[in-house]
């Protein structure tokens, strides 16, 4: 009985260790560089995504083109956005419409018409632009 108390003590101990320990690391990661895992890049995550899903009808002579002037070809094109202003800015997703739209926190959901990406396809965008959107 007295061996089986102080068990559960110095379990309870160690699960608060670990809480405390798993706080402290989030914290920490929350305030400088976001974690390594994260790291996404516009050539090897971003434009595979946009050449699969969105290229069809964002690319020169399609209908995303003719009715938004939003060009996904390259870079340039996604950073110079619409007709009526930019898509992405950098640092900031919360507000961006590129993925404000994947997200389907608008009245239109991209891609028009098409299967919703995936929650993994909507966070490497997500986590793009809030690194910065750069060209990398
Ligand atoms: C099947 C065709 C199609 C696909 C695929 C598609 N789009 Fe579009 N997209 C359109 C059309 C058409 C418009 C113009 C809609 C309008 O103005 O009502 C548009 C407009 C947009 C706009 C501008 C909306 C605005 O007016 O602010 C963004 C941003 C956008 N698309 C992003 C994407 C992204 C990112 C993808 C891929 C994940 C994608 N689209 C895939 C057809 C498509």
């Amino acid at each position: 009985m007295r061996n089986r108390s102080r068990f559960t003590l110095w379990s309870i101990g160690a699960l608060l260790g670990m809480g405390l320990t798993l706080t402290a690391d989030s914290g920490w990661a929350a305030a400088t560089a976001p974690a390594p895992a994260g790291r996404v890049t516009f050539s090897e995550d971003v434009f595979p995504i946009l050449q699969n899903r969105c290229l069809e009808c964002h690319k020169t002579g399609a209908p995303g083109v003719a009715f938004s002037g939003l060009n996904l070809e390259n870079y340039e094109g996604l950073m110079r956005g619409t007709r009526f202003g930019p898509v992405v800015i950098p640092g900031n997703a919360m507000v961006s419409n590129l993925n404000v739209l994947v997200e389907g926190r608008a009245g239109i959901r991209m891609p028009h018409n098409r299967k919703r990406l995936t929650t993994c396809e909507i966070e490497i965008l997500r986590n793009w632009v809030n690194q910065g959107a750069k060209n990398d």
